[in-house]
């Protein structure tokens, strides 16, 4: 989708495949469940669906329609109600938000005159425009924005509103359970990447002391052993602030777990199911992670070191776009892009492993690293402080990799993602790490 091309026709046509792709999404995201169900707050965590809708269509109109494209506001009236900065999520269910049919009209209004625009922009010579730029920032907006719609509905009670295959069995694995990073010094994060958003740049060399990762992500078996043993009592695994957090709200498994006799259930997306012992653990926050390491007698690994497992290759020394390569994410690479509602088996997809032979990097959970999320050394907001800036410091972690749930266009080697160490309606899971001179 986005590697280098300076070919205007297909620039144009990326950002239109990109475009028309997130809205199939969107549209389908919303039209599966009906109208009470689409204005509900089904979580004071989200949005209604039909804010993330018309909020879509508003970000659009703001960046295509009045900054590339020179337009009047459509609707001057309703950009404070779709402002998430003016109105916390909790706020918006008593807003004057524009009803399903006009969302819809307005989102789809907004796109209609957004392909005219397209037409008529010459995709280089300013930095908004240069290779699609903004066209490939309000695609993957979009596609973020059907990640959250993902999670409302995992979040929303009552009848199955969504299928999709299941990914198939992970093919036997016989690899190694961690392996070796060696230290030195690797490039992380971009400078060249088209579409990549500010916080990904610019390039930069980082140097990594050699450490262990985990072949594949931690699983659900691997998880319930911790749990089994007391993981949830025994305070010295978890850092205060997460110990008094899962006291406080008697936090003793994974969001959606429940336990049933002998075994343990989970709900996933108006299913209930037996959890799956070789899936990636799904549904923990920061602090859970962190304590099973602990517990596991690791650590998390920091931000730098996940990328460079994902992105370093030895035999040249350079780093690559995805842990396969350079090539675009495709179904046989990775778990994206919503085609199955779960993440697939540890040890899936060895066609994506990285040139060390760490699996499922990309795809299936986000995984939580030790890191702050803080900016790269020369860093510069663009085109809005609002997208990263805002959140720089230490009250947000770093996830990394993406999910089932992310399309490709929202994910690379580079991609990063942060949230509050105490969420966990995200598709958030995670995997550990050892530093080499423990070995
Ligand atoms: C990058 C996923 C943290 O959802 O808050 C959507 C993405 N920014 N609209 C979020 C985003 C503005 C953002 N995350
Ligand atoms: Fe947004």
């Amino acid at each position: 989708m986005t590697g280098p091309t300076t070919d205007p026709e297909t620039l144009r046509g990326r950002a239109l495949d990109a475009l028309t792709a997130a809205r199939d999404r969107t549209t389908l995201l919303t039209t599966c469940v009906d109208e009470p169900d689409l204005t509900a707050q089904h979580s004071p965590l989200m949005s209604p669906l039909v804010w993330d809708l018309a909020h879509i269509g508003n970000q659009e109109e703001q960046w295509l329609l009045r900054a590339v494209g020179g337009q009047e506001a459509l609707r001057p009236e309703i950009d404070s109600l779709y402002d998430a900065f003016e109105h916390p999520r909790a706020e918006r269910p008593a807003l004057p938000l524009l009803p399903p049919r006009q969302a819809r009209a307005y989102a789809a209004e907004v796109r209609a005159r957004v392909l005219d625009v397209l037409e008529g922009t010459a995709l280089h010579g300013t930095r908004l425009t240069e290779a699609g730029f903004a066209f490939g920032m309000i695609a993957q907006h979009e596609q973020q924005h059907d990640e959250t719609m993902l999670i409302t509905h995992q979040l929303r009670r009552g009848p199955q509103a969504l299928i999709a295959p299941d990914p198939g069995p992970a093919p036997l694995f016989t690899g190694p359970r961690e392996v070796l990073v060696p230290g030195g010094a690797f490039t992380m994060g971009t400078s060249e990447e088209p579409w990549a958003l500010d916080n990904e740049r610019p390039a930069h060399r980082r140097h990594v002391p050699p450490f262990l990762i985990d072949t594949t992500p931690v699983t659900n078996a691997e998880y319930q052993a911790f749990i089994d043993d007391g993981g949830y009592d025994e305070p010295r695994w978890w850092a205060p602030e997460g110990w008094a957090h899962i006291r406080r709200h008697a936090i003793r498994a994974p969001l959606f777990w429940r336990r049933d006799g002998g075994q343990w259930l989970r709900r996933r997306f108006g299913v209930t199911e037996a959890v799956p012992p070789d899936e990636p653990v799904l549904h923990v926050c920061w602090y859970e992670a962190d304590a099973y390491a602990r517990w596991a007698g690791r650590r998390l690994p920091t931000e730098a070191e996940w990328e460079k497992a994902a992105r370093f290759d030895p035999a040249t020394g350079r780093s690559t776009r995805y842990p396969w390569g350079d090539a675009d994410p495709a179904p046989e690479h990775a778990n994206l892009g919503q085609r199955h509602l779960r993440p697939a088996p540890a040890g899936s997809y060895p066609a994506g492993e990285s040139p060390l032979g760490v699996r499922q990097l990309i795809g299936d959970v986000w995984e939580w690293t030790a890191s702050d999320f803080l900016p790269y050394p020369g860093f510069r907001a663009f085109p809005y402080r609002e997208y990263s800036e805002v959140f720089f410091g230490p009250e947000y972690k770093v996830l990394r990799g993406g999910s089932f749930a992310v399309d490709p266009v929202a994910c690379r080697g580079t991609f990063r993602n942060w949230d509050y160490p105490v969420r966990r309606q995200i598709f958030s899971g995670f995997r550990t790490a050892r530093s080499a001179e423990d070995a």
